[in-house]
């Protein structure tokens, strides 16, 4: 099993006097100004969760967008600070992006075009030549950015998704001796889907200056080989699985992303976190209740309507649950200013009140929904106190909702419902796998798990935890750095 600690003694004999440069989209740390006040919150999302204790482990410079309104008045000159606030590990330098540039290239071209493009969910994506205009210009002021942090160093470049799909050619035509590895955090969909894009060439020529290129699981790494193949003339090699264009490899693994198992699970057993199911229990008055719940950024791709339909579906069916059962669904909002998601936000609303409508009595309400960012302690202890959580995402990356729960159950309890959409279903075999679309079966499954036995709950969880204590995250970056002797730049 790999530490905090290995990691650390990992990099510092591989990679002396190298720099460690991430770069995402999304930064680690917002600051915001609310009522009068400077907050620090830590964004929700799985590039945030996965690459911040590795950062905290190796230390090195995160460059991502400066997206909090505050985030000016806390950074240097030079867009930089260090972070965490309460105890500094690595740099943030953020990016500074204008009102256009976010709403082309992050809204536009990352989220109403790759978005839906990558998520086989029915949602057809939107090409926009401004959009796309605006989405290669950031990717070179990011480039830019990167190479002022760079200076004349070593350094080993390691890219986060799909907002950033042009910036390693960029870098490599400034910088071809730095290695460039990216990870892609979300699907990457089948060449029939992937064709339609208008800039599917340019994408894939930005991605395959990459030396590394990762994804979660295998089949998609076959997905994108299998595009590459039927796009343009470049040679695939299935049995190092890499491609080969214009003179340059690049290596295409899978590496299935993953939380800090330990911190998590330690976290969940202590003192604060119990305080705070005392707290959440208070709050929406659940004791005595079988409380199900879910967790997730309100986005259409995480099947949000459908797990409240399979929940509307069980207690039509098992009347015994009426009363005794509770669904709190929790999630902030995000890409709000992007009409499918408002309208999912009217959905979800229409859903729940119309459930509530139905069943509610004097003392009972089946549903509750908190729009609420939630931070580490009261996560941990939304998950000790659920009888099941549900992840019923209609097609999904890895997941690390479903991680973080298997993490925080040390008592051994409690049951994942889990989509088999989802990149994590590959490795947590034993949770309860569901095919979102069919109600039926995710109220069965609902069922199942108010029902189970506390030995079978314990058998589960107790292959789940092993699953996610082995390929933790640490492991999972040792397993892409040790991939660096492999590829022609030397680090
Ligand atoms: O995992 C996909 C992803 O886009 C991540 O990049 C990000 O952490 C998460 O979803 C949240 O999305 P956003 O950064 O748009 O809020």
């Amino acid at each position: 099993m790999w530490t905090k600690k290995d990691l650390e003694e990992f990099v510092r004999k591989q990679f002396v006097d190298t720099k460690l440069i991430v770069v995402s989209n999304r930064e680690p740390f917002q600051h915001n100004l609310k009522e009068g006040k400077i907050e620090c919150i830590k964004p929700a999302g799985g590039v945030v969760t996965a690459l911040d204790p590795i950062m905290r482990a190796c230390g090195g410079t995160w460059v991502a967008f400066g997206s909090g309104n505050a985030d000016h008045q806390t950074s240097d000159k030079q867009g930089r600070l260090q972070v965490p606030p309460e105890n500094p590990q690595y740099t943030l330098r953020r990016v500074w992006l204008t009102k256009e540039e976010e709403e082309r290239y992050y809204y536009g071209f990352s989220n109403e075009a790759l978005w839906p493009l990558c998520h086989v969910v029915y949602h057809r994506p939107v090409f926009r030549t401004d959009d796309w205009e605006v989405y290669q210009r950031v990717n070179q002021k990011f480039a830019e950015a990167v190479l002022e942090e760079i200076k004349n160093d070593k350094a080993i470049v390691f890219v986060q998704d799909y907002h950033l799909a042009l910036l390693p050619k960029f870098l490599k035509e400034s910088r071809p001796d730095i290695p460039l590895i990216q990870f892609w955090h979300i699907p990457w969909p089948n060449s029939e889907m992937f064709r339609v894009c208008p800039y599917a060439e340019e994408l894939l020529k930005g991605l395959l200056a990459n030396d590394i290129l990762g994804f979660h699981i295998r089949y998609q790494c076959n997905n994108f080989l299998d595009t590459v193949d039927r796009t343009f003339e470049a040679r695939v090699d299935r049995e190092r699985t890499s491609v080969h264009f214009g003179g340059h490899e690049t290596l295409v693994r899978s590496f299935g992303i993953s939380v800090d198992f330990e911190a998590l699970s330690t976290l969940a057993q202590s003192s604060g976190v119990e305080q705070k199911i005392k707290e959440l229990q208070d709050e929406y008055a659940l004791h005595g209740k079988k409380v199900l719940t879910g967790l997730d950024r309100l986005d259409y791709t995480k099947g949000i309507p459908e797990r409240l339909m399979a929940y509307g579906r069980l207690l039509e069916k098992y009347p015994e649950y009426r009363e005794k059962v509770v669904f709190l669904q929790i999630g902030a909002l995000s890409r709000v200013h992007i009409q499918v998601y408002k309208d999912l936000n009217d959905e979800v609303n229409a859903l729940v009140e119309q459930i509530n409508w139905k069943y509610s009595t004097d003392s009972w309400q089946p549903v509750i929904l908190a729009r609420r960012q939630l931070a580490y302690p009261e996560i941990l202890a939304l998950f000790r106190l659920s009888e099941a959580t549900l992840v019923t995402s209609l097609h999904d990356g890895m997941n690390l909702v479903a991680k973080e729960f298997v993490a925080s159950r040390f008592d051994e309890m409690g049951s994942l419902i889990l989509s088999r959409f989802t990149g994590a279903s590959r490795e947590l075999d034993t949770a309860l796998l569901v095919n979102p679309f069919d109600r039926e079966q995710t109220a069965e499954a609902m069922h199942q798990a108010l029902q189970m036995p506390a030995e079978e709950q314990k058998k589960r969880m107790n292959r789940l935890r092993a699953v996610v204590q082995e390929n933790n995250i640490y492991n999972w970056a040792w397993k892409i750095l040790n991939e660096l002797p492999r590829i022609a730049v030397t680090v």
